[in-house]
């Protein structure tokens, strides 16, 4: 099949114009489960556009999204094709006016991710990954230099309502910061995990995450040279949560024998 990845990357962009025109109320925020997790009615909204235009563009795909909207399946991925879709990553950050938040979605075919497309619009940066065709940041090519982790930055995730591993996360940042340049934690997963695409990070840890967080980020980072794992080294999973250590090949190899 002929895939028309423009068609995605063109209904993401317009994803991120809700975003960005998002005003919210007191109204307009709902508490899910756990401590500190919130879904807007932007989220809601988002999710319902993309799903209805990624329809259109490729009417047998199912759908893996974050937020219960209708045409979400929540659950299983497909043998076909399936879209993974955040429609707002970094949603705290989007409720507390960080302008720092994105709108994630990656296509898998067969249970392997093909395509990965993540859009900040706030400075109106498109990430694309395309398996076998490269990662691109406005249309330019990404590829990453294999650094250590004493040369850079690197990224960190952690959630209120997944704070089983607390202790272990901060201990290794701690470590982390030590052996680094410094320590970041943006608030949006998957922009974190772009910006080891782009150069910025050297690596991301973060011990728990949905697939459709770093689904499409895996696409972008590998196609830009870069390895993308669980902290045990193991492959990502798609259809379950699990752990996730990306970066260069030598900072990864350098955080997983911190965690050891
Ligand atoms: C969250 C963000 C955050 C990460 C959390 C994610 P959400 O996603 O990516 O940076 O640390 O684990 O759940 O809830 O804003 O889509
Ligand atoms: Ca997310
Ligand atoms: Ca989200």
């Amino acid at each position: 099949m002929c895939m028309n990845y423009n068609e995605i990357e063109n209904l993401v962009r317009e994803a991120g114009q809700i975003l960005l025109r998002g005003t919210l109320t007191e109204n307009s925020i709902h508490q899910k489960q756990g401590i500190a997790n919130f879904c807007t009615d932007f989220d809601l909204e988002i999710q319902r556009f993309l799903i209805s235009g990624l329809r259109e563009i490729l009417p047998e795909a199912s759908f893996f999204g974050e937020e219960e909207t209708e045409g979400s399946q929540n659950a299983e991925i497909s043998d076909g094709y399936t879209f993974f879709i955040d429609p707002i990553d970094g949603t705290t950050n989007f409720m507390f006016g960080y302008h720092h938040s994105c709108v994630s979605v990656g296509l898998s075919y067969r249970k392997k991710m093909i395509a990965g497309f993540i859009y900040n619009p706030y400075v109106d940066e498109m990430y694309v990954g395309i398996r076998g065709k490269g990662s691109t940041l406005n249309g330019k090519r990404l590829h990453l230099e294999n650094k250590a982790l004493s040369q850079g930055i690197v990224a960190f995730g952690c959630a209120r309502y997944n704070e089983s591993d607390t202790d272990l996360l901060f201990d290794a940042v701690k470590e982390i910061y030590l052996r680094s340049l410094s320590v970041r934690n943006g608030g949006s997963a998957a922009l974190d995990l772009c910006r080891i695409a782009s150069g910025n990070n050297v690596a991301y840890l973060e011990l728990k995450l949905q697939p459709y967080d770093y689904a499409a980020a895996s696409v972008i980072i590998e196609e830009a040279g870069g390895c993308i794992g669980q902290g045990n080294g193991n492959a990502v999973t798609l259809d379950r949560p699990c752990s996730v250590l990306a970066g260069t090949a030598d900072a990864v190899r350098e955080i997983r024998k911190i965690l050891e």
